[in-house]
């Protein structure tokens, strides 16, 4: 080995996964604890579980499946997508996760050399999943500099002046890193731009069930549009690795090309995960809802130890389970604060940087119980004081 000369040049030239050396950051800080991965501090349903026991010895279970998932799985999800996300001309593909899922979508929709819109904040796995497969054009937009909305007029200008046009818009709804969500009027001219323009449109609705403050998430759907869900956060399936495709079924060949790739990267999702997916879709919105409300207190908590940031240093955190906050001027270098934090105060954060904006940080607040994540925020909070006052002082 020794030579990257033999490596692939997509992998290579690919940006390390921050989760990655982040890990590195934990083991080297003793008793850590973490704000860091976009996680859920809870199990799936109880009775989803149970029911998953029985089926270990079941032959099937331990077969291939259908490429595009079970069938009682997918009859299942389009009425799900019919009566919560007014989803009506979707068929679905299920997938080992939403990652999974957008790479499938990379690798259905465009070419190497193609040029394609993310947003920043920009969700780290996304512009990876871009770069590994030869998209390396990939045009970054602001976000709005109080909300962090994606920037529409800069998407209309960068739609009409880019040729050839870019072949893939993403946005996440509600975002990671900053948990912004996208209201529906911006959802829809977003959409109406990129059907003008001849783009598809790639909607990740990771978090749509982590929506607070009264907010509603909105999908839209068009022969340009695919949606991604994931059972990972909300049913407390991250290990699970249960996603799934919602793509326009007018178009055509558009299944015929997805489940290509589909069949070279895991040839179906895991079966009993499906079995779980299943089950656990049978407890219903509610049961994630009432999940969801119980992180309310740990944003409260995680943004009151962000107030040594002073006055406007903290956004987002409408949905999902992310708060984004500015660094003071002097803390460019976030993974230098992220190790700070982390060897000082023992508190694992998320450099901003890896999200296409340095000198911020990403703090998730899903993955600890309350009290825990108060114990946390403490740290965070002492942490933020003694860098707003002295610096990063050893
Ligand atoms: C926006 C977004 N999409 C996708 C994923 C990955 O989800 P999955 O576990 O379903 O692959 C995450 C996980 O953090 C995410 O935040």
């Amino acid at each position: 080995m020794g030579s990257f000369g033999k490596l692939a040049k997509r992998a290579v030239e690919t940006e390390m996964p921050v989760m990655v050396k982040i890990q590195e950051v934990i083991r080297g800080a003793k008793n850590a604890v973490s704000l860091a991965q976009g996680v859920v501090y809870w199990q799936p349903p109880k009775h989803a579980l149970d029911k998953v026991k029985e089926l270990v010895e079941e032959p099937s279970v331990s077969r291939y499946g259908a490429d595009e998932g079970m069938p009682e799985l997918r009859a299942a999800l389009v009425k799900k997508l019919e009566r919560e996300n007014k989803l009506y001309n979707s068929s679905v593909v299920v997938t080992s996760g939403a990652n999974q899922a957008f790479v499938d979508l990379v690798l259905t929709l465009c070419d190497a050399g193609d040029s394609v819109v993310m947003f920043a904040p920009y969700y780290f796995n996304a512009y990876m999943s871009f770069q590994m497969t030869g998209v390396t054009n990939i045009l970054v937009g602001p976000g709005d500099p109080k909300t962090l909305y994606p920037d529409a007029d800069w998407l209309e200008k960068t739609l009409s002046e880019t040729k050839p046009v870019p072949k893939l818009v993403t946005v996440v709804n509600p975002g990671n890193p900053s948990g912004t969500y996208i209201p529906e009027s911006l959802l829809k001219r977003i959409s109406d731009l990129c059907e003008q323009a001849g783009a598809w449109l790639v909607v990740d609705n990771t978090y749509e069930y982590f929506m607070y403050d009264g907010l509603k998430h909105t999908c839209i759907e068009g022969n340009h549009i695919v949606n991604i869900f994931s059972f990972s956060k909300a049913y407390g399936m991250m290990g699970w690795r249960v996603g799934y495709i919602a793509y326009p079924k007018e178009v055509e060949g558009f299944v015929d090309q997805l489940l290509k790739v589909q069949d070279n990267i895991p040839i179906c999702a895991s079966i009993i995960s499906q079995h779980l997916a299943l089950y656990s879709l049978e407890e219903g919105p509610e049961w994630v809802k009432e999940r969801v409300e119980t992180l309310i207190k740990n944003r409260e908590i995680v943004v009151e130890a962000l107030s040594p940031l002073g006055e406007g240093a903290v956004k987002g955190g409408e949905g999902a389970i992310y708060l984004w906050a500015k660094l003071p001027e002097k803390c460019v270098e976030d993974f230098d604060v992220v190790c700070w934090l982390a060897h000082k105060h023992g508190v694992v954060t998320i450099p901003g940087s890896a999200c296409g904006c340095p000198g911020n940080l990403r703090i998730s607040f899903g993955g600890l119980v309350e009290s825990d994540c108060r114990a946390a925020a403490e740290r965070l909070k002492r942490g933020l004081e003694e860098l707003v006052r002295d610096g990063m002082v050893l």
